[in-house]
């Protein structure tokens, strides 16, 4: 399900690219950079004249397009990144919006460069390159032959060839590929993203990597008494998942990083059911677990010498006969009863199971991703994860994390006077906590089931897809949390 496409790193000047098209990223309100002079030779002059004409500005995702070189680029776009500094967020923007711009043009490929480009931005710009190519085709039927666009089946960035620039692109390949896989995974109707699809895939991907694989069905969670996880599954005929993978790239006896993701492959909300306007976006609800494969993908191609392991629970919330009920109370693995007020908050009932189980590995950190609150989308739009937990290292980590692999992360508090929302009268704590501040009151039920080891929540309900068209990115799933994931692992072992 991994996209073929991948980016390679050219020395030659891009004036002499043979290329359909050629990205230029340039700064708001500089001058031409020097490394570009050539190629504005090329063009007899018109790059420059762009600029001191102020046809371009250089402003955020501006674009202008030029003829092209007759030996060379066939087409060049000038496109703008703002201001200094440029940041990563800047570069990956830059590379998915060209990416994006060929797709549209139906180009086949592009080229894309910049000023002597670091490898810093090189990586950003190839992950960028693979956000902007990908799309999914799986489910619509393709155009006549002559209305047809060619995919972006490869992009050139034209940089210094260093090892340095060649081991970035291999990162921003692989971080690519990963961020790909999971947007596929959120993209696709749940009727076909399955729980057994989830595993499959899963399965598939610890097989190319060489990583260990197992799972639980419906039989395995009842031996391990997941009643938390079981209340769920119970209202669907499908078979409920409970997947692990373990990349073993660190020191045999090292505490491993385990990721957790919720996996609803549809909430329907269950008896407390859901409006139904908009009810087709909860095919998300297993953006958490599509991160944790995601995420792996990235780990296996970087080979990450650390001990990581994924873990994600996948089944559908349904209303039915078999479904649990308001009022019910079940025993979690954990061993805490727990009161179910509103059978909409899923989520959490499959975590906690969740991060009960991982404790056997004896984590060194456990950090759960889950598309867990509306009132997290309430609190921070579609703009920021919210990010939860009490070990306010770890917090801080994660929170760095996120916000420079571009994606972004703003800490809520997780004091214990929520936990009073969440006492019940008839069982040790509900699944409820009311109107009020429901994105912590759902971290706060999820940290009675995490308090044996160092663990942050990720609420990815505003990030992991985009209800609106962001330029760079279509409508659709933005493969978050792929990148802080990645990113907590690579500064976790210095990759
Ligand atoms: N999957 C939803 C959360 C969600 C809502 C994600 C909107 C993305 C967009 C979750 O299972 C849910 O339904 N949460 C409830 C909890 C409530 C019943 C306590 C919610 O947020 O309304
Ligand atoms: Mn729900
Ligand atoms: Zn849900």
């Amino acid at each position: 399900m991994t996209s073929p496409f991948s980016v390679t790193l050219s020395g030659a000047d891009a004036a002499f690219l043979q290329t359909p098209l050629l990205v230029v990223v340039l700064l708001s309100d500089t001058p031409l950079p020097a490394t570009l002079t050539g190629l504005d030779k090329a063009t007899s002059g018109s790059i420059t004249a762009a600029i001191t004409q102020r046809d371009f500005r250089g402003s955020r995702d501006e674009i202008l397009f030029l003829s092209g070189v007759p030996s060379g680029p066939r087409r060049i776009a000038l496109l703008g990144i703002g201001s200094a500094p440029a940041t990563v967020h800047a570069f990956r923007r830059a590379g998915a919006l060209a990416a994006r711009t060929a797709l549209k043009m139906g180009t086949g490929s592009l080229a894309i460069t910049g000023d002597a480009l670091t490898p810093e931005q090189v990586e950003a710009l190839t992950a960028g390159l693979h956000a902007g190519a990908w799309q999914y085709l799986d489910t619509k039927t393709p155009p006549p032959e002559a209305e047809r666009k060619a995919p972006v089946a490869a992009a050139v960035i034209a940089a210094p060839v260093t090892p340095d620039t060649q081991a970035a692109l291999a990162n921003g390949n692989a971080l690519g590929a990963g961020v790909s896989l999971a947007r596929t995974l959120g993209m696709t109707p749940g009727n076909i993203c399955t729980p057994d699809l989830l595993a499959a895939t899963a399965r598939d991907l610890a097989a190319r990597h060489g990583m260990k694989y197992s799972e639980l069905d419906r039989a395995g969670l009842e031996a391990e008494k997941m009643g938390s996880f079981l209340a769920v599954a119970q209202g669907t005929p499908q078979e409920p998942r409970l997947v692990t993978i373990e990349h073993r790239g660190g020191n045999a006896g090292d505490a491993p990083v385990v990721l957790v993701g919720k996996g609803l492959c549809f909430d329907s909300g269950g008896i407390s059911i859901k409006p139904a306007a908009g009810m087709e976006w909860m095919k998300f609800d297993m953006s958490g677990a599509g991160g944790v494969i995601g995420a792996m993908e990235v780990v296996g191609l970087m080979r990450l010498p650390i001990n990581v392991i994924g873990v994600f629970g996948a089944t559908t919330n349904m209303p039915s006969g078999t479904a649990m009920n308001p009022g019910d109370v079940v025993r979690s693995q954990y061993g805490k009863y727990i009161e179910i007020i509103n059978t909409d908050a899923e989520g959490r009932l499959v975590l906690a199971d969740l991060l009960s189980y991982v404790r056997r590995f004896n984590p060194a950190a456990v950090i759960d991703a889950a598309t867990l609150t509306g009132a997290c989308v309430v609190a921070l739009g579609h703009t920021a994860t919210g990010v939860l937990g009490v070990d306010q290292k770890l917090v801080d980590e994660v929170l760095a994390a996120a916000n420079s692999s571009g994606e972004r992360g703003w800490q809520l508090p997780l004091w214990d006077d929520y936990t009073d929302l969440i006492k019940s009268d008839v069982a040790d704590i509900k699944n409820s906590g009311g109107r009020w501040a429901g994105a912590i009151t759902a971290a706060a039920f999820l940290k009675e089931f995490a308090s044996d080891y160092p663990w942050v929540h990720l609420d990815v309900a505003g990030t992991a897809y985009s209800e609106t068209d962001l330029g760079f990115i279509p409508k659709g799933p933005t493969g978050v949390p792929v990148g802080t994931f990645v990113q907590f692992l690579r500064t976790r072992c210095g990759h």
